[in-house]
């Protein structure tokens, strides 16, 4: 029997096949039905070192739907920080008000860093350029809503595939399922070599390449994401890279495409993917954004142990 209590959620690679797909099982349940109460007297922690809108809200909206409740900050000028605090003692003092901390940090590492400094539950929101595993639970569950299945697909990850921490913790979940993946992107932008070394440990199949036209006619996914300007160290090399992909409804005209493509963005955008897309048969990431909340309240109610 699959029990996620008290797990944390650090890495996407800490989780087996089964448990994913236990987690995605109970997201739809959550979806379908009202659990209303069941993290009644449940405090979540909701600690955000770095901008979000998505996560940190969805995180709050399905803590308050299961009638739990949300303390936290979005912005660090506000906390002790500023005073010297180290997140060490920060985390510390924290888990002494509520049974469960989701953290975003812009220092990879400082998940595991706060799991290891404390005794209750920790869930990574997303740390440095490193992984955003619930994110993945969001885009396996939109991936498995509009194309049926998980296995055995094709899958395009275009863009900012060095900084993107939602791209590293879905290419390695997708390992799990047969993937076949593209990576598109300029050279100086590819999956770093650590993930693509994990993958061919994994014997998934992979191929890296320049533009979209290449392997277009292949894909049943294109997973889309944002080139990362917060975290290029020089500005110039940002600039080298801004507005290389721009996707449109007359770009996806173009291309060759197979029946059914669908196109997955975490979101925010900048103009990597114009709004001309968004009425396309093709877009479902506004719907994956709204899966946010079901698929959070299935993490937080199975980590929290009211569902086992
Ligand atoms: N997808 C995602 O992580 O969005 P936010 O940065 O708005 O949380």
């Amino acid at each position: 029997m699959i029990s996620l209590k008290d797990k944390d959620i650090i890495s996407i690679l800490d989780f087996t096949k089964e448990e994913i797909l236990y987690i995605l099982e109970i997201s739809g349940k959550m979806e379908k039905e009202d659990r209303h109460g069941i993290l009644s007297g449940k405090i979540l922690a909701n600690l955000f070192f770095e901008p979000s809108t998505r996560t940190r809200l969805s995180f709050e909206a399905a803590m308050k739907r299961l009638g739990g409740e949300v303390i936290g900050f979005d912005d660090l000028g506000t906390t002790s920080t500023v005073k010297g605090e180290s997140l060490r003692d920060s985390v510390k003092i924290i888990e002494g008000y509520c049974d469960i901390i989701v953290l975003r940090h812009f220092l990879e590492g400082a998940s595991r860093l706060t799991a290891d400094s404390v005794n209750i539950p920790v869930i990574n929101a997303g740390d440095g350029a490193s992984q955003h595993p619930t994110q993945t639970f969001v885009d396996l569950y939109t991936i498995q809503k509009s194309k049926g299945e998980i296995e055995n697909l094709s899958i395009g990850f275009l863009g900012d595939l060095k900084y993107g921490r939602t791209a590293h913790s879905l290419a390695y979940a997708l390992a799990h399922f047969n993937a076949d993946m593209y990576f598109i992107s300029p050279p100086s932008l590819r999956m770093p070599k650590d993930y693509l070394e994990e993958l061919e440990l994994k014997k998934v199949s992979f191929q890296e390449v320049n533009s979209i036209s290449e392997v277009s006619d292949k894909l049943d996914i294109l997973y889309c994401t944002r080139i990362q300007k917060e975290r290029f160290a020089e500005p110039v090399e940002y600039e080298k890279v801004r507005g290389l992909y721009k996707l449109s409804k007359s770009v996806m005209d173009e291309l060759n495409v197979k029946d059914g493509l669908k196109i997955l963005h975490p979101l925010p955008r900048v103009d990597e993917m114009d709004e001309s897309l968004d009425s396309t048969e093709y877009a479902v990431y506004f719907q994956q954004a709204h899966s946010g909340v079901p698929v959070r309240e299935a993490l937080l109610a199975s980590v929290l142990g009211v569902i086992q």
